[in-house]
């Protein structure tokens, strides 16, 4: 296959640069979770996160989107810190717990990521969202009312209302069946294409994250650091059929390779 295929209107902004970062909760004695990671992220690129449970993979999730500090190290984006940017509701997040106010709908959920960064909310385009994660009939339902997966939908129209640019999402498709997963990952490239933010995910999905990222970096536990990063060369717009392929299943091969190698040198 040929390389990334180069679309018009490729994003001039969200340049992501982890310079020697470390995150260690708990003092000395405590948990080293990520130790001295360094990650260039280019404007408008999909990178996957993968590896065991506990390698650092959401804390370094949370360091970017500056819900959390390092402990050493330096997180910039387009040569700024992330708060400016978080500040003005520029980074959409959607976490492993969806997070949601168990008291408002769904609509006003979504409504709430706009009114807290002093934005207009559209209402329109609230729905528009909603329909678009499968959700339409369910505008006015309280979370509670929601199944895991659905919840999660929720959280993922949540985090596109911002038109962010910083996308970090945290194993978003986690609760979903298969089927859905897949018509999920196709709708989140269709969506990423026409917006180009520069997009980070956490899956525990190998095909997943080949299917979607440009890159898929690979981490390894104890203390959590980046052990690989593995080029996806597809070009876009990716077919559900590319995960029938020969390329796509040599590729996963060896992504698993590298997370397995990861995984035994931890333990
Ligand atoms: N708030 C916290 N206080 C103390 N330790 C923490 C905290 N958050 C995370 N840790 C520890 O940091 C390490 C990394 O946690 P993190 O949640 O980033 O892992 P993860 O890769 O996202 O795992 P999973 O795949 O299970 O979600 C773990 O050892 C965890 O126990
Ligand atoms: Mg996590």
């Amino acid at each position: 296959m040929t390389a990334v295929a180069e679309t018009p209107e490729v994003a001039q902004r969200g340049r992501i640069l982890v310079e020697g970062v470390s995150r260690r909760y708990g003092g000395s004695g405590g948990v080293l979770a990520l130790d001295d990671v360094s990650l260039d992220l280019a404007p408008g690129s999909f990178t996957a996160l993968i590896g065991a449970s506990g390698c650092g993979k959401s804390t370094l999730l949370r360091l970017i989107a500056d819900l959390d500090a390092p402990t050493a190290g330096v997180i910039t984006v387009d040569g700024q810190p992330s708060r400016a940017l978080r500040r003005a509701g520029r980074i959409g997040v959607a976490f492993q717990d969806a997070s949601l106010l168990p008291w408002r709908s769904v609509r006003r959920n979504i409504a709430l990521t706009l009114q807290a960064a002093g934005r207009r909310v559209d209402w329109e385009r609230i729905d528009e969202l909603i329909a678009l994660v499968g959700l339409t009939g369910f505008e006015k339902a309280r979370p509670a009312q929601l199944s895991g997966g659905m919840r999660q939908r929720v959280a993922i129209a949540r985090s596109l209302a911002l038109d962010p640019d910083l996308l970090l999402l945290d194993e978003p498709f986690g609760a979903l069946d298969e089927l859905l997963r897949t018509s999920m990952n196709l709708e989140l490239q269709r969506l990423w294409l026409q917006r180009r933010s520069t997009c980070v995910m956490v899956t525990h999905s190998i095909p997943e994250a080949v299917f979607l990222a440009d890159r898929v970096v690979v981490m390894g536990a104890r203390p959590g650091r980046v052990i690989d990063v593995v080029d996806v060369p597809f070009e876009r717009p990716r077919p559900a059929e590319l995960m029938r392929t020969e390329a796509f299943h040599r590729l996963v091969d060896q992504v698993s390779l590298t997370l397995a190698d990861a995984i035994q040198a931890a333990r």
